[in-house]
């Protein structure tokens, strides 16, 4: 539904975006994580046709954003980073007119205003107007407006910033489930949200995609990724410590705690020994006669990931 082709963007000598490509299909969420300024929003923007590329072409479901601009902006929903509102409006109003505006026919008017209303949860404010509400309705009632067309493609710029953690997550599960029928990308620089919400997830850092999978094949990225948390009794006089960091599935060993009784100690791996780090431990713990209480292996952590591999700062 999404294909976008080596995408650049250059503000004057500022180069934005830096050769972005990507696709999203039909029952996909795309999460764009990354930094502040990484060039998040400038990529929506092109990829929904509002600001035209340098280089590169984006087509959505096959039609191109600037040569057949408006059947690719048709199937399009956009929910920017600063909606606009017309703030003398009804909530009713403001959504009856965006359809309007979309070209939904008189006669489904109703209805897609209905729907739209029901999905957002707006039902409480319908009639109130816009200037009047508060934050998380203001958000939703532009996020209707995204959706007011039932669009094939949605593009939304942080749909749950601003908003309140109960918020957040009703907006998580409301991506997800149109997710299921329609082709999403949302971007986001809260980590948990993509493991909450994607079924990919890109990071992008200075304009260009530094990762790319699914958020469990990204969290297996992280160096952390396969460390081995254990807990072994008995081990007086037997040299452990030395033993474990001399394997050569071991990149180093964290001591939480170690005495005559036993020893508490997380363990790295060697790059690209993850995968054999536990059996290599629990042997051994065999060889030396110790009793393992506890010998887990951990997933990576996509925070670590992201920290490891942006440059820039997260500001949150
Ligand atoms: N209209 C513009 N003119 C000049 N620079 C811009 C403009 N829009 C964005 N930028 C710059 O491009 C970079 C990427 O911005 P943006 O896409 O908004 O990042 P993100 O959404 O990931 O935080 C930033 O350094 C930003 O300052
Ligand atoms: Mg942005």
């Amino acid at each position: 539904m999404i294909e976008v082709e080596n995408l650049h963007k250059h503000f004057g000598a500022k180069v934005a975006v830096d050769g972005v490509s990507f696709t999203v299909n039909k029952g996909e969420v795309l999460g764009f994580l990354g930094p502040n300024g990484a060039g998040k929003s400038t990529t929506m923007r092109m990829v929904t046709g509002f600001l035209p590329a340098t280089e590169g072409s984006v087509s959505i479901g096959g039609s191109d954003i600037e040569e057949d601009e408006i059947a690719a902006k048709s199937k399009i929903g956009y929910l920017p980073e600063a909606a606009p509102l017309y703030s003398d409006m009804t909530v009713e109003g403001f959504l009856r007119f965006a359809a309007e505006m979309r070209g939904v026919p008189a006669s489904e008017l109703s209805a897609a205003v209905d729907k739209a209303i029901e999905t957002t949860f707006l039902e409480p404010v319908r009639h109130q107007s816009v200037d009047t509400l508060s934050k998380g309705y203001r958000h939703r009632t532009c996020f209707a407006q995204s959706i007011i067309h039932d669009p094939e493609v949605l593009i939304l710029d942080e749909p749950t910033d601003g908003l309140d953690p109960n918020q957040k997550h009703e907006i998580r599960q409301l991506i997800r489930r149109m997710g299921e029928t329609k082709a999403i990308i949302f971007s986001t620089h809260i980590l948990e949200e993509v493991e909450a919400a994607c079924t990919r997830a890109i990071i992008i850092d200075r304009g260009t995609v530094i990762a790319d999978g699914t958020p469990d094949e990204l969290k297996a990225k992280s160096s952390n990724a396969g460390s081995v948390r254990l807990i072994a009794k008995g081990l007086a006089g037997s040299g452990i410590e030395a033993e474990l960091e001399k394997l050569p599935e071991s990149r180093s060993v964290e001591v939480e705690e170690s005495n005559d009784d036993g020893l508490v100690a997380r363990i790295l791996p060697a790059k690209g020994r993850s995968a054999d780090l536990g059996t290599a431990i629990s042997k051994l713990c065999k060889d030396k006669n110790l009793t393992v209480e506890e010998l887990h292996v951990e997933q990576g952590r996509l925070d670590e990931l992201f920290r490891e591999i942006t440059k820039t700062d997260l500001e949150d």
